[in-house]
Order: C-alpha cells, then structure tokens, then sequence
C-alpha cells in the first residue's frame, strides 16, 4: 500500500530546494522581533482556521472568524456549531505549537487528540474515536476501507512516516501523509480538519510554519486527492508546496532588510517597459514555476523571481 510513485520529483527538485532555502533563511534569523512573531501567529491562526473550517462548510468569513477568536463576539445569524468549530479548530492549533518540540515521532494519540478538540461540544460521540463503520465521501472516486481496517491502515501509516523509508523530504511526507490519512478516512466526520491540522505537526517539527490549504482551492484540492487515488502525487504535490511557500513568504516578509519584495503580478507587468505579459507571469505562478503565492484570488511574486526564471531558461537554452 506504501509504495509511492515518485514520479512526480523531477518537476518539484527547484521547488523543494526553494522552500528548504528559505526555511533555512528564516532558521538563521530567529528570534525574529517578538511582537512581529506573535502578530503573524496569531494572523495564520485565524487564517488556517476560517480556511479549513470553510472547506468542510463553515460560513464565518474570515472576518468574523478574526472576531469570534480574537474579541469573543458572537456573530448574528450564524449557528452555535460553526462559532465552536473556529474556536476549537484554534484550540487544536495551541494543542499542536504545544507538542510540536518534543513530538518527534508522531503518535496515534496525538492524532486521537487532534480530533477530540476539533469535535469537541459539537460532535461528542464520535470525537477521538475511530469510525466502527463504513463511510463514503461525496465527490470522491474510491471508497474507504472497511471499518476493521482502519486501525492497522493508521498504525502503518504513522509508522511510514516515522521511519521514512523511501527517505522523502518533509513536504513529501506531508503530502503523502496527508493523502492516505484521507484515503483511510479514519474517522466519520473531521477526516480533513483533523488531517490539515496533523501534517502541520509533521512540517512545524522540522521549523517550517503551517501550510495552509486555502478554500479558494477547494475544488482544486479534491481534484488532487481524487488523483493521487489513482497514484499521480503531482497535483497535491503542487498545493502543498504552494500553501507551504505562501506562509514562509510571510515570515520572511517580516525580516528586516528583507529582499522579498512581494506584489500582485499586475503591479509587476503593469510597469512601464516591463517585457512580460500578465498572462505569462500569472501562467508560471501557478504551475509553480517562480516564486509565487495566492492571497485571496490575486498571485503575488517579486521582480526578482521573474528574473530569476528567464535567466535561469537562458542559462539552460545556451547550454543545450
Ligand atoms: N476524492 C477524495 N479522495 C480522498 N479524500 C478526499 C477526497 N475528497 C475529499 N477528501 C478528503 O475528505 C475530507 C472530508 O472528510 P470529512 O467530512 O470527514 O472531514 P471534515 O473535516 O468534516 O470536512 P472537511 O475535510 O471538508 O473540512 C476533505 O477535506 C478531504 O481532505
Ligand atoms: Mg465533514
């Protein structure tokens, strides 16, 4: 069940040498001023929050999730349920910073945990508990295994990524962990806010911050777990690295004298002698070719990652 197709590393080998530079990058230059820290923390709390309750259904916008958790208000119109939702999916990401330096290997009951809070006052009987039953997902083009598999599938699975054996770099471990913990669907409901929330454990063990699935993605994201059901990691591979990219750029945003000088890709081309078209730019941001992230629907890169590229193609042109 474990045997991987890596086919999908070619494509990626820039891009993971990328993250891992800049992670080493904002490594070297921690402690990053105190209050900066805990403003971005506290900002990618609600972000990751509002985010992944709004895949599964959640409709606080982001707003009113930074409301709910950060001034307690209770926001007119919208249920009981979806307000506990955002305050326990917080309560879970307190839960992971708390076990994140000495959680190297990763346990089941970390995982037991991680659920028990993101269900906790809303779906008392099923939180922490694995499935005794069977389950579909809507839109999916597998079912998940039978119920008295799931035990030994998520057993196997935790052992996978603590010993490594095919040797993965973290993203990839993050991103097949996060593909076969879906596939296994260990639980009835929470399946994906428990899993979005555990592989951060797997990549903020390693100093990365979390990587944030977007729900602008959402279609996106379930067109890539439908692929990597058949095998091909190259979509969800791309997701990841691009949800993992955007928080990084964050942190080193916040450096000082930094030189990532991130705009919207329309400032960018809009300037007078630019030689690149929107189109072009925008079309290398999102098959992860440059340097880019997504804020909202609008792509954000640097001069210099444009740059870069074209050099980079020159370079590679005069050699062949
Ligand atoms: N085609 C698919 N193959 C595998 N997993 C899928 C597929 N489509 C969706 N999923 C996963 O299943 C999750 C939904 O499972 P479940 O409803 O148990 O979780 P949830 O937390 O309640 O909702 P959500 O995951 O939408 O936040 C999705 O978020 C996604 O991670
Ligand atoms: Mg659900």
């Amino acid at each position: 069940m474990w045997n991987i197709d890596t086919k999908y590393r070619e494509e990626f080998q820039s891009t993971f040498e990328r993250l891992y530079y800049k992670m080493a990058v904002l490594k070297k230059s921690r402690p990053l001023p105190n209050i900066a820290l805990q403003k971005i923390k506290e900002s990618l709390s609600v972000e990751w929050t509002y985010n992944s309750n709004s895949i599964e259904g959640n409709t606080l916008t982001l707003q009113e999730t930074q409301m709910v958790l950060q001034e307690g208000i209770t926001v007119k119109g919208k249920s009981l349920r979806e307000h506990f939702e955002a305050k326990n999916h917080e309560k879970a990401i307190n839960y992971l910073f708390s076990i994140v330096d000495d959680s190297y290997e990763i346990r089941a009951i970390d995982i037991l945990s991680i659920h028990s809070l993101v269900l906790n006052m809303i779906e008392e009987d099923f939180a922490g508990r694995i499935r005794n039953g069977g389950v579909r997902i809507s839109g999916a083009n597998f079912v998940p295994p039978n119920a008295n598999k799931v035990s030994d599938f998520l057993d196997e699975l935790i052992d996978f990524v603590n010993t490594n054996p095919m040797q993965l770099n973290d993203i990839e471990l993050a991103t097949i962990f996060h593909h076969k913990f879906v596939w296994i669907h260990p639980f009835f409901d929470g399946n994906g806010r428990t899993v979005r929330l555990a592989m951060n454990l797997l990549l903020m063990r390693k100093g990365f911050p979390p990587a944030i699935i977007l729900s602008n993605d959402r279609k996106k994201y379930y067109e890539a777990l439908n692929q990597a059901n058949n095998g091909n990691y190259q979509k969800l591979m791309l997701l990841m690295c691009q949800a993992q990219e955007r928080t990084l750029n964050i942190y080193l945003s916040s450096l000082p004298d930094n030189d990532y000088d991130f705009q919207e890709i329309s400032n960018i081309v809009n300037e007078p002698n630019s030689p690149y078209s929107q189109e072009y730019v925008s079309l290398l941001a999102r098959q992860g070719k440059i340097d880019a992230h997504k804020e909202g629907r609008n792509w954000y890169t640097t001069k210099k990652a444009i740059e870069d590229y074209i050099e980079n193609r020159q370079r590679k042109r005069n050699i062949s």
